[in-house]
């Protein structure tokens, strides 16, 4: 039985959930991991990730396709990029088979939590790590915590489908340079005040530029950026510090292979921006978010698309990605994971 829950006016919150999966290492190696109904973490004060916020995430989702299935997209290049940023946070990565069954384990045990199809809303899954042993000198825990708890959201940004408006922050993205490509707590610490702030004035999240030069694009707090120019191409920021987005790698490849449009990643100036048709946002929570609007310190940028609706091209791309997601297009092979 699915909960009775208002999927529909659910935004992108926090809600508990029955289970949630918890895997300790210690000793050098990962136990066989549990499932457990205790939604609450109890550390030592001076846990690596509270005293030196060594913790790392990852965010997918479990969708209810047409048929009623449950599905999960390419969950196989979460695990791959959680290793990644587990190795770069001196953190020892979780198997990424082992990840996957885990993802598998959890989706199962809350399947009463995944939203119905055509409600708007989608099972978001949030696997994260953490150092858990006390550490008072600057040096990586030898314990870990690996977790994931799922939660039913909706969409990412107020206002559904709406254009939103960015703004050109006078902030980095991410803590020290060279982190900005994984998937590290910290980055998302250093980017809160930027947030609190565009928020404040009225923007609904921060284009950043790249910290060294400030001349190019970079992308936002929660997602990766993609433009449409008038040729109808989709350009997208070629860059080394920003998170490698597996909804934007996967909307390249629906935009050549499925719709036949030329996908280009190269690098993009913020002067160039102007030039360009549509604009939007893509990520796990974040989907394909069109941007209506970009204002760079006075100077605004209005994407012929408007204020009111998305764009066509970008309309034609989440109408594809969504499909396949929900079962009602078919898929490339190895990007759905049937759990139920
Ligand atoms: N960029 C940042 C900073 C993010 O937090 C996310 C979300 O995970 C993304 C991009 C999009 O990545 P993905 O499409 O893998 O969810
Ligand atoms: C995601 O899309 O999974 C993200 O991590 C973005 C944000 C919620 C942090």
């Amino acid at each position: 039985m699915t909960k009775n829950i208002d999927w529909g006016s659910l935004g992108f919150g926090y809600i508990t959930t029955d289970y949630r999966y918890v895997s300790e290492y210690k000793d050098g190696k990962w136990d066989n991991g549990i499932l457990s109904t205790d939604s609450n973490v109890v550390l030592n004060e001076s846990a690596g990730v509270l005293q030196y916020a060594q913790t790392c995430f990852e965010g997918l989702k479990a969708y209810r396709t047409e048929k009623g299935q449950v599905v999960c997209f390419r969950p196989d290049l979460n695990a791959k990029r959680m290793s990644d940023t587990a190795k770069r946070l001196e953190m020892p990565p979780f198997p990424e088979e082992r990840f996957i069954d885990a993802v598998e384990k959890v989706v199962k045990a809350n399947i009463e939590w995944v939203p119905p199809y055509g409600s708007g809303a989608t099972l978001y899954i949030r696997p994260y790590m953490f150092g858990s042993n006390a550490v008072i000198g600057v040096k990586p825990a030898t314990e870990y915590q690996f977790r994931i708890f799922v939660t039913p959201v909706g969409p990412y940004f107020k206002g559904g489908a709406k254009p939103i408006t960015l703004r050109v922050p006078d902030f980095d993205r991410a803590a020290p340079r060279g982190t900005g490509h994984v998937k590290a707590g910290l980055n998302y610490a250093m980017s809160l005040h930027a947030i609190v702030d565009a928020h404040k004035q009225g923007y609904a999240e921060n284009m950043y530029l790249d910290s060294a030069t400030r001349t190019k694009v970079e992308e936002t707090g929660g997602a990766n950026i993609i433009f449409v120019t008038k040729d109808n191409e989709i350009v997208t920021p070629k860059s080394n510090s920003i998170l490698p987005s597996i909804t934007r790698r996967s909307l390249m490849y629906v935009a050549e292979h499925y719709l036949g449009l030329k996908a280009t990643e190269r690098e993009i100036k913020i002067e160039e921006i102007k030039d360009f048709k549509e604009c939007a946002l893509c990520g796990t929570a974040a989907v394909l978010s069109p941007v209506g609007k970009v204002v760079d310190h006075g100077n605004e940028t209005t994407f012929p698309a408007g204020m009111e609706k998305m764009g066509e091209i970008t309309q034609k791309l989440y109408d594809t990605l969504t499909g396949i997601q929900m079962g009602r297009i078919e898929a490339p092979e190895g990007w759905i994971k049937v759990i139920e």
